[in-house]
């Protein structure tokens, strides 16, 4: 099948009702060779890398991508088990809320907020690259040899 350039169209337009309202809406088309990049976790020890989508957390990438981060309460920022330390790109991820902090000092005690320490399961990623460590995070697939 032949592929079609489309850079040249000129926008669609669309009417769309909206409880008795007629909206008349311009759908924009981005050009073809747009490239997108996404932020890059990397976590230590595991010297691993991790595409996080635009909004979405540490810990919810690495899952997403097959990857098992330690955790407890399976995301719901109540345990501290997925806690990472920040080794750069701290002001790459979303600010530490009052209830992060909250659990934080409940479970590890108030020197904790001194310290570059962020739970994976609510740290999102914007704008930039971070190196976290984390121990216990592992690949996809890893199967155990015990018996
Ligand atoms: S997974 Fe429990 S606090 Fe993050």
């Amino acid at each position: 099948m032949p592929s079609v350039d489309v850079s040249d169209e000129p926008a669609a337009r669309h009417n769309c009702v909206v409880a008795e309202h007629v909206l008349e809406l311009t759908e924009v088309r981005e050009p073809a060779n747009r490239f997108v990049c996404m932020p890059k976790v990397a976590v230590q020890p595991l010297n691993i890398e991790i595409e996080v989508p635009e909004g979405e957390t540490i810990m919810g990438a690495a899952q997403a991508q097959g990857y098992y981060w330690p955790t407890t309460c399976g995301g719901e920022g109540r345990c501290t088990s997925c806690a990472c330390m920040v080794v750069s790109g701290m002001e790459h991820l979303s600010p530490r809320g009052r209830s992060e902090e909250r659990v934080l000092v409940e479970e590890r005690g108030a020197k904790i907020l001194e310290k570059p320490i962020r739970l994976a399961c609510q740290a999102m990623v914007a704008g930039g690259d971070v190196v976290v460590e984390k121990p216990g995070v592992r690949p996809p697939f890893e199967l155990s040899t015990s018996s």
